[in-house]
């Protein structure tokens, strides 16, 4: 293997494989987690996939996307996220996942340094490492609501510093940033000329009323902006692997010559069900974020009354970010905690060391509210015993 490339072990494979090794012994396994949406993707999307196969439209793709999708997609950000974007600033991607992958492929040299915010989504650290990046963290507390704060981005900025990543709203924490928040990250970025890339393929998933704020809805630094969007979540297509860079350009240029070097663009039959799904916004996302939201609901209230703890509800997302006190114990060791909870409950937990944040553990309630009572009992049951 080039031994250029950093490669760690996942903290996730051990509970996965011991997940695997219970199915295979024909026990069940609650899995809370999977970072989806445990809903069928619309109906009205599965038809036009149908479709799109019926009119053969089986062909190699333009590369950077079919034009329809690259114009409703800019509409999509435009009209409900405020950004004002074109269709040569679009770029359709094989997920969220591809497009920041692309982004740091191409601009990131040995050395380059990426700041990140702690607890960050596990692929961050791994894949600006992979370029020969250096990722440089900045630990945020549940005290403060996990956000950063300004004076922390701008202590960690230096001469190589090539971009900030936000995840806005967030995977593992749920936050969500308010307008003068992000403004403020928005124009330090901008005074030491740092591109930031925001992460917002869970725009669509925010909850109790709450605003969802685009770093895209600033004309003022979108020059300095790159967003990473996706349908993996807000539209429960994430088996579909369609997401879009948003970027000027230059950006948008040179991402899709990299493209045609590689996969020559997204599945096109995927691409026209992304465009129904688009097209089709307004009934289909809200309908996923309030089955999630009701999720949401029913684990928290579950694991609040069971445990007689107080937990909050997450604004936005798919996942509870929980102190492992709130099991009663006082261990902090997160990936024993997890492999422990597999072995004796069947419970599936993402280990808190996975986001960079030893002492908690992820829960994602994206799964039937059955499944989520049945794990909290299996938990609250193993727990309260010991
Ligand atoms: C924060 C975050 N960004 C990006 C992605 C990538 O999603 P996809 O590639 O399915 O669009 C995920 C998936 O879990 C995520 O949690």
């Amino acid at each position: 293997m080039n031994p250029s490339i950093h490669l760690e072990p996942s903290a996730t494979i051990k509970i996965n494989s011991l997940a695997l090794e219970k199915q295979k012994s024909g026990q069940g396994v609650f899995n809370l987690s999977a970072g989806e949406p445990m809903v069928d993707t619309s109906d009205i999307v599965k038809q036009s996939a149908i479709r799109a196969l019926q009119k053969n439209y089986t062909h190699y793709p333009p590369v950077a996307g079919i034009p329809e999708l690259r114009e409703t997609a800019c509409a999509w950000m435009n009209e409900d996220f405020g950004a004002n974007f074109t269709v040569s600033e679009t770029l359709v991607t094989a997920g969220g996942k591809m497009g920041l992958y692309m982004v740091l492929q191409a601009y990131i040299s040995l050395g380059d340094e990426v700041i990140i915010p702690a607890p960050y989504w596990v692929s961050y650290p791994s894949m600006v490492k992979i370029f020969g990046g250096v990722p440089k963290i900045i630990e945020t507390s549940e005290a403060e609501d996990w956000k950063i704060q300004a004076t922390d981005v701008e202590a960690l900025i230096t001469p190589r510093t090539k971009f900030i990543m936000l995840n806005n709203a967030s995977n593992p924490t749920g936050v969500l940033y308010t307008r003068e928040e992000l403004h403020t990250i928005l124009s330090i970025a901008q005074t030491h000329n740092v591109m930031v890339i925001s992460d917002e393929v869970y725009s669509g998933l925010v909850y109790d009323g709450n605003e969802y704020i685009s770093c895209a809805s600033f004309p003022e630094f979108k020059n300095n902006v790159v967003i990473i969007q996706s349908c993996s979540k807000s539209f429960a297509m994430t088996g579909w692997r369609v997401g879009f860079v948003f970027a000027p350009q230059d950006v948008i240029k040179i991402l899709s010559s990299l493209t045609g070097q590689t996969t020559s663009g997204v599945t096109t039959i995927s691409q026209y069900a992304t465009l129904t799904a688009i097209e089709h916004r307004k009934t289909i996302v809200p309908a996923i974020r309030d089955a999630m939201q009701k999720r949401r609901d029913v684990f928290i209230d579950t694991f609040n009354s069971a445990f007689g703890t107080e937990l909050q509800k997450p604004v936005s997302a798919l996942y509870s970010f929980i102190p492992m006190s709130a099991f009663g114990i006082s261990e902090t060791d997160s990936l024993t905690f997890c492999e422990r909870v597999m072995e004796e409950t069947c419970v599936a937990l993402v280990p808190g060391v996975a986001f960079g944040k030893e002492g908690y553990v992820r829960v994602a309630f994206g799964v039937g509210e059955e499944e989520l009572r049945e794990s909290i009992d299996m938990l609250s049951t193993f727990f309260i015993e010991i």
